[in-house]
């Protein structure tokens, strides 16, 4: 499958429609509690040393910016700017409503495409949908996104996917060999580079610092 029939319209409709469905809630972004969707947000936010220090953030994959949210309301990170990207345009519009309480730099961005430079940049689910396309072809989506990633992060980046470590997969999920992502990230980005996957999810989490 060429580049050009990844999946992403499907992608877009799909949580376009479960926003539709489910409003503003955890439900929407295919996370089944608002408790999941926090402990994937507190791994992801591992990669961050010092809290003190003002960050800018990238969101890939934003949905309606909860990550943002638990940035500076649950674990009082001094977040200066941040660019949420997402594929679908409801819900960014859910976003910025979500969003109204932030007096940052706040930049909401639809497109496939990262265009900002920030310190980190977060990946939380949105590599899980590749509904019909070739896992090798999703992989090499994927590599090729992290390289993007890794030119727009100054200080690091985390992002985590299903684990193939598990007894049960859904056709229409990518499911990722933590020890073949970490072998890359360690290679190709930074000697700087953690997995956790000893957390009750059937996914992990890698961190890369620079
Ligand atoms: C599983 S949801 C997670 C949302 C958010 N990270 C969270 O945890 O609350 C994935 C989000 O990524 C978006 N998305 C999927 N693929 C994308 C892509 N290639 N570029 C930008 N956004 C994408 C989807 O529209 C969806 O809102």
């Amino acid at each position: 499958m060429a580049k050009s029939n990844l999946p992403l319209d499907q992608i877009k409709g799909l949580y376009s429609s479960n926003l539709s469905h489910n409003g503003v809630k955890s439900t929407a972004v295919g996370w089944n509690s608002t408790e999941s969707q926090a402990l994937r947000f507190d791994k992801l936010t591992s990669v961050i040393e010092d809290y003190s220090a003002p960050v800018s953030v990238n969101d890939y994959g934003c949905g309606y910016g909860a990550h943002l949210d638990h940035l500076v309301k649950a674990r009082g990170i001094k977040v200066a700017g941040y660019a949420g990207y997402d594929l679908s345009e409801e819900m960014l519009a859910a976003a910025r409503a979500e969003l109204s309480w932030f007096s940052g730099d706040l930049s909401l961005i639809c497109s496939p495409e990262i265009s900002t430079i920030s310190d980190y940049t977060f990946v939380s689910g949105t590599f899980n949908v590749r509904f019909e396309a070739d896992d090798s072809v999703w992989k090499e989506f994927i590599e090729k996104k992290l390289d993007e990633i890794d030119a727009h992060s100054r200080c690091g980046f985390s992002f985590n996917l299903l684990s193939t470590y598990v007894d049960w997969k859904e056709e229409h999920l990518f499911y990722g060999d933590p020890c073949y992502w970490f072998d890359l990230c360690k290679r190709k980005y930074s000697t700087r580079v953690s997995l956790l996957h000893d957390y009750p999810l059937y996914e992990w989490t890698i961190f890369v610092r620079k």
